[in-house]
């Protein structure tokens, strides 16, 4: 595993490697990782003669009272995981060499990053297309690999590589789970044993929708009202949104079909988590 920490340095091994027309694919993370991770790094690199994954906590994506300064890390963890899973290089630049003093250049994806997450967290998106944009230009991949916990990132980040003919493929890859049926998320990390307990209304409010769908439930009102009913049942939680929407522009749906999109975020505690599924049968 090669270390990198420099944006020249980066850019240089993979000029290297796309001129011997090897494949590259790119794992971009903010470090602290888990199996959902992991799952994405072992895709890369059964697809592609190199893997590179990023560690980046991306302070342009967070907003003014978020988790900043707290966001977990282990380095040396993630780097023995990494190690062993034969990635080739680990690119882990500082925040000034990402971001050198007198950058003002941002990329937005409008309308798509207005709402469900771009609702509660201003700002959120245009943080993230614009660091994963950087991250494309600098290492160059040919694939790069997201979570679908992540749902609304991912159709953001396909939008952004459609409207400006970025050359390269993005693959969503299924959401893992604890054994519990929680979606892993570095953030799982701060939650109390109570608050680990609540966090499973997401899932179960999931499994909720998707049972009343496929009992013949189309209106998205009344399958709402039953998700919110069982997640305020449980202590500690604040809904900030539940949407049941379409999966590619995420506008409202009031009657739910096949591949609806099913997404939420719930305040457990203090700690903000988002899950989400597709109704119907797959
Ligand atoms: O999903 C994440 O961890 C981050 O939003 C990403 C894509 C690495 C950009 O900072």
């Amino acid at each position: 595993l090669k270390i990198i920490r420099s944006v020249k340095e980066m850019t240089d091994w993979s000029n290297e490697v796309r001129h011997k027309s090897d494949a590259i694919g790119f794992v971009p993370t903010m470090g602290f990782l888990h199996e959902g991770h992991l799952s994405l790094v072992r895709e890369s690199t059964a697809h592609c003669d190199y893997t590179v994954v990023s560690i980046f906590v991306n302070a342009k994506q967070f907003g003014p009272n978020e988790d900043l300064d707290t966001y977990p890390a282990d380095f040396e963890g993630d780097k023995k995981q990494l190690d062993s899973l034969n990635v080739d290089v680990l690119f882990y630049p500082t925040h000034e060499e990402i971001y050198p003093e007198g950058h003002t250049t941002f990329v937005t994806v409008e309308k798509l990053s207005e709402r469900l997450c771009g609702k509660s967290r201003p700002g959120f998106f245009r943080g993230v297309t614009t660091v994963v944009i950087k991250l494309f230009n600098i290492v160059k991949p040919h694939i790069a690999f997201f979570g679908e916990k992540d749902r609304q990132q991912l159709g953001v980040i396909k939008k952004m590589v459609a409207d400006l003919n970025l050359d390269l493929s993005i693959k969503g890859m299924p959401i893992i789970r604890d054994s519990d049926g929680l979606a892993l998320s570095s953030r799982n990390d701060y939650l109390s044993k109570e608050d680990r307990d609540s966090s499973l209304s997401l899932s179960k409010a999931l499994n909720k929708a998707k049972e009343l769908f496929n009992g013949g439930e189309t209106s998205t009102k009344a399958i709402k009202a039953e998700m919110v009913k069982l997640i305020e049942s449980e202590k500690n939680t604040r809904i900030d949104y539940v949407s049941i929407c379409h999966l590619e522009n995420f506008k409202e749906m009031e009657k739910a079909v096949e591949d609806t999109l099913v997404a939420l975020a719930v305040f457990v505690g203090k700690t903000r988590l988002i899950d989400n599924c597709l109704l119907g049968s797959r």
